[in-house]
């Protein structure tokens, strides 16, 4: 396993390239759990990574620069950086649409979102062939592993078998897998669930996605079974045999913990409390995305202001949003849902020196990001639907005196391990979250520390080289009886 090289493929390659102020393009590492989880993942290791650079360079950079770029960007990364070049109709119709007008919502539990345009499955077919080519060009049959992750390439093995190229391959999902009943909705759902069963090995977050994914093979693919109830059982089809496993994803803690202690992390937290005195922070930090439940949660918050006034002036929301997917008209709908209730909130509790929501709509760098960690007593991580949610792992991993209150919806991946410490609610009972947060204000420091302590230590076991590794162990050494028994 050790000599095996590792190829990881997925939709937006570790980097994007930007124009900078002075009008030069430039390279920045790019932002989203994967890149965060698996960046540290191949520096250590090696390897290359091949993906979207993420913008259409196309006309407006000259190849050159571009491979200049992508050479300083490989020296910075430690790894190899091999881009595949989308053009502007296939990033509409398999980004922007089949993965996420289709696959998105659906496998979030939200079908009602679908937009099930049949122009969009054959560009998604037509671009995952075209990052099976990457793979072939790049790769070979003995040396290397290759390592497809998410929604937007499904079909990639399926793909590079029509190509008649052999790989070892494995395949990681990092987000929910549906219900039987929310699945068949998908038209292709039969070519999704026979591509998903050519690779070698393929993995989920959860026990729960893992057991969808069965029931949805068991009941669209007749005389199929499984073998074996660990956290790596044997699928076996009528024409395949292939390894499903469950892997929560996680984080570098130790470099979490590390950098939360750094001065300059320290020195941004104490300023951003000396300007917010005397009161509890909570803290939102998501993408803008619907299935991160913002709405609600903000629903929530007034509801607790409005249920315990002695609440007021005592607490302030910062709820940070990421830009993300703003061709996609839903998203541009959240925005402005979001800043109609903030504008509501604030417009309705504001008393003088106290303004109850912070509202940052940008990308935070790493200091920042960690600062508002630090400082925030209380995170409030409330998706109706998540994969994982690493800013919940990055939070408790970060409250390094171990006095943050964590209070997690019971539907994000994270709540099946972080259960023991966090205070788990149901996103859609806004009720029910406005009292975890006043359960959370009142929470004497000793519960705090003791919730917060079996929190890091469980992530600081699983930590992301805990994730690799157990799934490289699956995928290349293939060897099941070092797995536990899964945990149903
Ligand atoms: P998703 O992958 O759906 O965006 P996750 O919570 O799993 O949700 O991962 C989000 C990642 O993005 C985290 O690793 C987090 O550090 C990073 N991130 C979150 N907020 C910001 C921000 N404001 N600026 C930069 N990076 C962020
Ligand atoms: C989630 C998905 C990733 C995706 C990320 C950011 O974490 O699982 O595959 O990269 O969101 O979304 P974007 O559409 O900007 O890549």
């Amino acid at each position: 396993m050790e000599t095996t090289r590792l190829a990881v493929v997925s939709n937006r390659l570790a980097i994007v390239v930007e124009k900078g102020n002075d009008g030069k393009w430039m390279i920045k590492s790019g932002s989203g759990g994967l890149v965060t989880a698996l960046g540290p993942v191949l520096r250590d290791r090696g390897g290359l990574w091949i993906g979207w650079l993420g913008s259409n360079l196309q006309g407006s950079m000259d190849d050159g620069a571009l491979e200049e770029l992508l050479a300083q960007g490989s020296r910075e990364t430690g790894y190899s950086l091999k881009p595949v070049d989308l053009t502007q109709e296939e990033i509409q119709k398999y980004y922007f649409g089949f993965s996420n007008e289709i696959l998105w919502p659906l496998f979030h539990d939200l079908p009602s979102r679908c937009n099930f345009d049949p122009a969009y499955w054959r560009v998604y077919e037509q671009v995952n062939a075209k990052f099976a080519r990457a793979i072939a060009e790049n790769t070979g049959e003995e040396e290397d592993y290759v390592w497809v992750h998410d929604y937007q390439l499904i079909l990639v093995a399926d793909q590079l078998k029509k190509m008649g190229v052999n790989r070892h391959t494995g395949f990681f999902l990092h987000i929910p897998f549906p219900p039987l009943d929310g699945f068949i909705r998908l038209p292709w759902r039969f070519q999704i669930l026979e591509a998903m069963l050519q690779y070698d090995l393929v993995g989920f977050q959860t026990v729960r996605d893992r057991r969808n994914f069965m029931d949805c093979v068991r009941m669209l693919i007749p005389g199929s079974k499984v073998i074996g109830h660990g956290q790596v059982a044997r699928c076996l089809t009528p024409k395949r045999e292939v390894l499903v496993g469950t892997f929560p994803i996680s984080i570098d803690f130790k470099q979490f913990a590390e950098f939360a202690g750094t001065r300059e992390v320290q020195d941004l937290a104490w300023i951003i409390h000396a300007n917010l005195p005397e009161r509890q922070l909570i803290l939102g930090v998501d993408r803008l995305d619907y299935t991160k439940g913002i709405p609600h949660r903000l629903l929530a918050f007034a509801n607790a202001l409005e249920r315990y006034p002695e609440l007021r002036r005592k607490i302030t929301l910062i709820q940070v949003v990421v830009p993300s997917r703003q061709d996609v008209p839903e998203y541009e709908a959240l925005k402005h849902e979001i800043e109609r209730l903030v504008g509501e909130i604030n417009g309705r509790f504001t008393e003088v020196g106290w303004t109850p929501v912070h509202y940052i709509y940008r990308s935070l760098n790493r200091v920042e990001l960690l600062a508002y960690y630090r400082t925030c007593e209380v995170a409030l991580i409330t998706p109706l639907k998540d994969g994982m949610n690493l800013v919940a792992k990055e939070f408790c991993a970060s409250s390094i005196e171990n006095n943050g209150v964590l209070i997690l919806s019971e539907f994000a991946g994270a709540a099946a391990q972080l259960y023991n410490g966090a205070l788990l609610v149901n996103p859609y009972d806004i009720e029910g979250v406005a009292d975890a947060i006043y359960e959370a204000f009142i929470m004497d420091g000793e519960t705090r520390h003791a919730r917060m302590e079996k929190m890091r230590r469980s992530i600081q076991k699983n930590d992301i080289f805990h994730w690799v590794n157990a799934f490289l162990r699956a995928g290349i050494a293939k060897d099941l009886s070092q797995f536990p028994k899964a945990e149903f």
